[in-house]
């Protein structure tokens, strides 16, 4: 995937500067309007515009669908190219086989022209899975769950399957455990770097919602496929799985069943509620 390819359709897919106008194409509004979920009209269009410039021989990963906003909106006028969408219908409440439905319902609806393959379950389990998709990752949409160890191990964990140039979209990027986690990754990993940034001016903005950065990746002599997997990746993803992992899940599921924890919840861990229709 050319990283100037997607800056390029970026500026077309808009009426002037992204930071501070709507997308030319009505059909992110009206998608943002009629399915559940957390991206604004500005972020699906970006997401839109890197598949349309995807190369058929990559495909697009999402982590973090919900029920299917943004892999709705990313599909549209795309028909032969592939696309994977990892969930593992943790958070918000979501029960396994009903959330599930609800996003199979959306993706039939303003999906159907399109290659979409559901995985279930968690992406840092996964994508040490060997085999899990079948090319090269051209475009990986990260907008999984925001602690500053989930985000870094969001772009370690990835870097394997990602293409020898690829584009990283990573959501929510305004808070700064997000950005920070980017930045402290970007810092040991020179492959990697921000091409733009897209930053909520208010909480809940209503152009870029909590904010949306553009990584790219150039693969090098130092990430050849095969490379083992670096030291600074390797600690955080054991870590995550003994402990962080395992402990979110625990306490989502309490939050469930104790709906009187929400507030402390709030507390402890950012909310994207504003900007859902629900
Ligand atoms: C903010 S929502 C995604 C919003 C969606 N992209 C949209 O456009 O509305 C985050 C989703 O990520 C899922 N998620 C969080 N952590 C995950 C993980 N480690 N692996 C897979 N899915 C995860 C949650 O279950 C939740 O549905």
């Amino acid at each position: 995937m050319r990283v100037d390819d997607f800056l390029a359709e970026v500026d077309k897919a808009f009426d002037g500067d992204p930071r501070t106008s709507a997308p030319l194409d009505p059909t992110f509004e009206r998608i943002a309007a009629t399915v559940n979920g957390y991206t604004s009209a500005n972020e699906l269009a970006v997401l839109n515009a890197a598949a349309r410039v995807m190369p058929a021989d990559e495909c697009y990963l999402e982590v973090g669908s919900y029920k299917g906003r943004s892999m709705c909106a990313a599909v549209q006028g795309v028909t032969d190219k592939t696309f994977y969408v990892v969930e593992n219908y943790l958070e918000f409440g979501m029960q396994g086989q009903e959330a599930r439905a609800e996003l199979e319902d959306n993706l039939r609806t303003h999906a159907a022209h399109a290659d979409v393959r559901l995985i279930e379950g968690n992406c840092f389990s996964l994508l040490r899975r060997p085999g899990l998709v079948d090319r090269p990752v051209g475009v990986y949409f990260y907008d999984g769950e925001h602690t500053g160890l989930s985000h870094y191990l969001a772009l370690g964990i990835i870097e394997p399957w990602l293409a020898d140039e690829a584009i990283i979209l990573v959501d929510d990027a305004t808070y700064p455990m997000v950005s920070g986690a980017h930045e402290d990754f970007i810092s040991r990993h020179p492959q990697w770097r921000v091409e733009r940034r897209w930053d909520a001016e208010t909480k809940g903005d209503p152009r870029w919602a909590n904010g949306l950065h553009a990584l790219s990746f150039r693969r090098d002599a130092a990430t050849a496929r095969g490379s083992d997997e670096p030291w600074d990746v390797r600690w955080r993803r054991l870590a995550y799985l003994s402990s962080l992992g395992p402990g979110q899940k625990a306490a989502w599921k309490a939050i469930h069943r104790f709906p009187e924890l929400i507030p402390l919840a709030k507390k402890l861990y950012p909310s994207k509620k504003a900007s859902s229709i629900d």
